[in-house]
C-alpha cells in the first residue's frame, strides 16, 4: 500500500507546478486546556512519510497546546489542483539540536522575526520565555515587533537560534486524500488508516 504522506508530498510538488502560490501551507489545528479546538495557518518546511514538519516561537498557544494535548490536524488545500488533504494525528516539539540545524537554513527576515519574537516573549516573561511563566497569548504592538526586527538587522554576526525558536514534527495516523474529478462528477476521498505496525489501509469514503 503506498503511503499517503508520499501522495501527499507529490500533491504539493504537483500544486507548485500548477502555479499555487503557496503549496507547503496548511491549517494546523490543537485542543486548548478546555478542549476548545484551536487554529491557525502555518508553512511547512518539510512533508514526507515521517510527517509534517513546521517550526514556530514556544511557548505560543499552538505548543502550550500540544504539551498537553498532542492531538492535532492538519489540512491542506490547493485550488489550483482541486484537492485538499486532511490529516489526523499528534505533534510534539523536536529535540533542540533539529531545530538549531534548521534554524540556519530559513530566510533571513525570517530568522530576524524569530528573534523578535524571542524579545517580546522574554519580556512578557521577565526574562523568560518559559511555558509556565508565559501562559496566556502576549500584547504586541505591530510595530514593536518591527522594531526589534530592525535591531537584530544590524547584527553582523552569523544569527545564532534564539531560544524560543522551536520545531514542531506531525505524525498522522489517519490522512483523506480528496479530489475533485471535473466539474459535473463527484469528488473523490480516500481514507487511509496507519495500522500499529506503521502499515496504511485504504477506503474510498463518502466525500
Ligand atoms: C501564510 C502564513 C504562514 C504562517 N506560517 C507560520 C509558521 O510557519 N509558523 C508559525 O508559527 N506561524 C505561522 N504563521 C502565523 C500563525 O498563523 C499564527 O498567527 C502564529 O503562529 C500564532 O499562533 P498561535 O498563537 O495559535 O500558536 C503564518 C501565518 C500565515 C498567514
Amino acid at each position: 500500500m503506498l503511503d499517503p504522506m508520499t501522495t501527499l508530498a507529490r500533491w504539493i510538488t504537483e500544486a507548485e507546478e500548477a502555479g499555487s502560490p503557496s503549496p507547503r501551507t496548511l491549517t494546523f489545528s490543537t485542543v486548548d486546556a478546555s478542549g476548545a479546538p484551536q487554529a491557525r495557518t502555518v508553512l511547512s518546511t518539510r512533508v514526507g512519510a515521517e510527517g509534517v514538519r513546521f517550526h514556530s516561537s514556544s511557548p505560543t498557544a499552538k505548543t502550550r497546546d500540544l504539551r498537553h494535548d498532542p492531538r492535532s490536524a492538519c489540512v491542506f488545500f490547493w485550488p489550483e489542483t482541486g484537492r485538499q488533504a486532511v490529516l489526523h494525528g499528534t505533534a510534539r516539539e523536536a529535540a533542540v539540536e533539529e531545530s538549531v540545524a534548521a534554524y540556519g537554513t530559513r530566510p533571513r527576515q525570517l530568522r530576524l522575526v524569530a528573534w523578535a519574537y524571542d524579545d517580546v516573549l522574554r519580556e512578557a516573561g521577565g526574562g523568560q520565555a518559559d511555558q509556565e511563566v508565559v501562559s496566556a497569548d502576549v500584547a504586541a504592538p505591530a510595530d514593536l515587533v518591527a522594531a526589534r526586527v530592525a535591531v537584530h538587522a544590524q547584527r553582523q554576526e552569523p544569527l545564532p537560534m534564539p531560544p524560543s525558536w522551536t520545531t514542531v514534527d506531525f505524525s498522522a495516523t489517519r490522512v483523506d486524500l480528496w479530489e475533485g474529478v471535473g466539474p459535473e462528477l463527484a469528488a473523490r476521498k480516500t481514507r487511509f488508516d496507519r495500522a500499529a505496525d506503521g502499515t496504511w489501509t485504504a477506503t474510498e469514503i463518502l466525500p
